[in-house]
Formats: structure tokens, sequence, C-alpha cells
């Protein structure tokens, strides 16, 4: 069995309406399906979207390898990269068959590669490609069709091209925005700097949603705390985190009782480390490497006491050959240590005084 069947793959999509209040980035190399299960453990609600998937990887590749995902991860989106309506229809249909939940189309990657395919952020200068896009994946499947872009490309700054874009793609069919709140420039920024270096600029995002209100619109770029997202809800409707979803990924265990209304007590840290056990056995079992999963959760205990020795005891240990759960098992003893010794500092439970010598 290879690491691709080792989960069981789902076929049923949810049933009920998609809630889009909090959802966490497509992010390629990072949100494979093993960080999507182990953010899961995290958040019960929170809309998960796998990497950027392209139409020729799924209609000419290993389609399972790339689309096969875990029960556990509802509800799920498939990102797709691409721009012909016949290619990312027949996707759509697949992926419908695989039980995702939403299909989103990228308009917001700046890279070279994506941008010789004619997709991704340079989509933004063809609303009436990406319309006819749109229109052919909702004529195909049920399911929401989102886009995921940017407020807009290289120099275009004007508002009124952003509306274009939206209002054009929104008559197609479009069922939410999640909009990267900067532009992409498409010449001489990697897409790293690309997701750094044009400034943030919010109020692009809320002037759509009062522009649009009957439309939805997940706003992202530079979100990091509670506060935030708290401010940001104020004005659109979901918030969409990235980078520090993955490097914070406890961040998340507040927002099933914040923003979805659950009243069950969050798992500790330590707990969801243990949830993790299983699926990763079952991983290795089927042929995964351990650092293929055990380096998304690197920064569960960002922030703690110990996060450092736990992250440098994974690094270092889950590369070697034949490494297996028992590294995880030691770095969860020792995060047990640490939180032992926490609490106790925190109960101010002190060592037993030393009994005074008699002279
Ligand atoms: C490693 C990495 C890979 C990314 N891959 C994708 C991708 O496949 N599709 C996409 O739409 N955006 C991708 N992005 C952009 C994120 O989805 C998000 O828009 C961006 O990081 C800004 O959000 P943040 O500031 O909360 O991280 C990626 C970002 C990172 C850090």
């Amino acid at each position: 069995m290879t690491a691709s069947t080792a989960h069981t793959t789902s076929k049923t999509k949810t049933t009920a309406p998609l809630q889009r209040r909090i959802s966490i980035a497509p992010m390629l190399d990072w949100t494979d399906r093993y960080c999507r299960y182990f953010l899961r453990l995290i958040s019960q609600h929170s809309l998960l979207y796998t990497e950027m998937i392209t139409t020729g990887a799924i209609l000419h590749g290993d389609t399972d390898y790339h689309l096969a995902f875990d029960e556990a991860e509802h509800p799920v989106a498939l990102q797709l990269g691409g721009s012909d309506p016949s290619a990312l229809a027949a996707c759509a249909k697949i992926a419908a068959q695989y039980g995702y939940d939403e299909i989103n189309l990228n308009c917001g990657c700046p890279s070279d590669r994506v941008q010789k395919g004619r997709f991704g952020a340079c989509l933004m200068k063809e609303p009436a490609l990406v319309a006819q896009c749109i229109a052919a994946m909702k004529d195909a499947v049920e399911l929401p069709v989102t886009l995921k872009h940017r407020i807009g490309v290289d120099n275009q700054t004007s508002h009124a091209e952003l509306e274009d874009f939206v209002g054009c793609t929104r008559n197609a069919g479009c069922d939410a925005f999640i909009v990267h709140a900067r532009n992409a420039l498409l010449q001489g920024l990697s897409p790293k700097d690309n997701r750094n270096i044009p400034p943030l600029i919010y109020d692009a995002v809320y002037q759509l949603k009062r522009s649009f209100p009957e439309s939805e619109f997940i706003i992202n770029g530079g979100i990091d705390s509670i506060e935030q997202i708290q401010n940001h809800l104020e004005h659109v409707d979901g918030v969409m985190l990235g980078r520090e979803a993955y490097h914070n990924p406890y961040l998340l265990a507040e927002m099933d009782a914040l923003f979805y209304g659950q009243t069950e007590q969050v798992s500790t840290r330590l707990e969801i480390l243990e949830s993790f056990l299983p699926f990763a056995e079952q991983a290795l079992a089927g042929g995964a490497r351990l650092h293929h999963l055990s380096r998304h959760i690197l920064g569960l205990f960002h922030g703690q006491p110990g996060a450092r020795k736990f992250r440098r005891l994974i690094s270092e240990k889950a590369h070697q050959d034949n490494a297996g759960i028992e590294v995880l098992l030691e770095a969860m003893a020792l995060m047990s240590n640490y939180c032992r010794a926490t609490s106790a500092a925190q109960n101010n439970e002190r060592p037993p005084a030393p009994t005074p010598v008699k002279g």
C-alpha cells in the first residue's frame, strides 16, 4: 500500500451549507493531507483547503495520489490551478466524486511557472475567461465554486477594475470570494516576496463587501491573532489564515468556541499529539516517511516552554532511516515533562524545603 492509499478515501460530502467564517489557506507543499488531518484535530469546524493542484496533474497524473483524503478532514475544499474551462469542469466532476466540499480556483499565485501556464494571478487580467471557468465548473457540479484572488496585479490599483473582476465572476455564479488583500507583482518578485512586499490594503476587501453585500467575502493576508479576526469579521464574512495557522497551529483551538459556538472543552496540545499517533502509525504502515508527517506538527508547542527542544528532537530524528512512531512518543514524553513542570510552577508547587541542619 502506498502513502496515498494509506487512508480512507471519503466519497461523501458534507451536506450542511459550508461555513467559511474561519478557513485555512491553500499552501503548496504545506497543506497536504497529513497537515490537514493534524489541523482538523485542533479545530473541528474551520474550512481546510488543499494545496493548489493543477488540472494537468489531476487529468494526466496519479489522480488518487493528488485527491485522496481522509474523511476526518471534512469540510475540505480543493483548490485547482488552471484556465481551460473544460479541463476545470472535468476536474470539478472528479473532485465531487472524491467528496470535496468546495472547488476553488486559484487567481492569486504569481509564480513564473503558473504564469507560463496562463493561470494563477495573471487571470485577474482576464475576467471574461475566469467567468467562463466558473460557469463551466458550476454546470459540471452541485458544489460551491469559489475564487481566491488578489486585489489587483502589477500596477492595477483602480478599485473599479477589481469590482469588474468580482462583478463579472459573480454573474457567472461564483459562490464566494477569498481575497488576499495585496496586489501580486508578476515581474521581479518571488512568490515569497509577493506574500510580504506589496502592502496589505484591507479596506479594498471591505469595500468589495459594501459594493456586493449579497456575496460572501473572505479576507486573507497577514492575519495572526484572535483580535484581528474579530475586527475583520465586523466588515466581511470570514477570515482565512495561512502562515500563522501553520507555524502556530494551536491558535486554531479557540476557533470552534469563538466562531462556531462549540461548547465542548478544547483538547490540550498533548491530547492533540496523542490523537495524531494512530493516524501517523497508519500512514507509516502505508509507506509514508515520518518526516513527511512530523514536519507539520513542529509548531504545536509554539511559545511554550520546551518548544525548541520539541522541534529539535523531531527535526533531527524524523529524517533518520527507519524513523518510526517512537520519535513521536519520545517527543510526547519530553513535552509531558515540560507540561508537568509548568503546571507545578503555575500552582506554586515547590519542592519541599530542605530540613535545617542541626549544628
Ligand atoms: C508555503 C506557501 C504556499 C502557498 N501556496 C498557495 C497555493 O497553493 N495556492 C494559493 O492560493 N495560495 C498559496 N499561498 C498563499 C496563501 O494561501 C495566502 O494567501 C498567503 O500566505 C497570505 O496569507 P497569510 O498572510 O495568512 O499567510 C501559499 C503560501 C505559502 C506560505
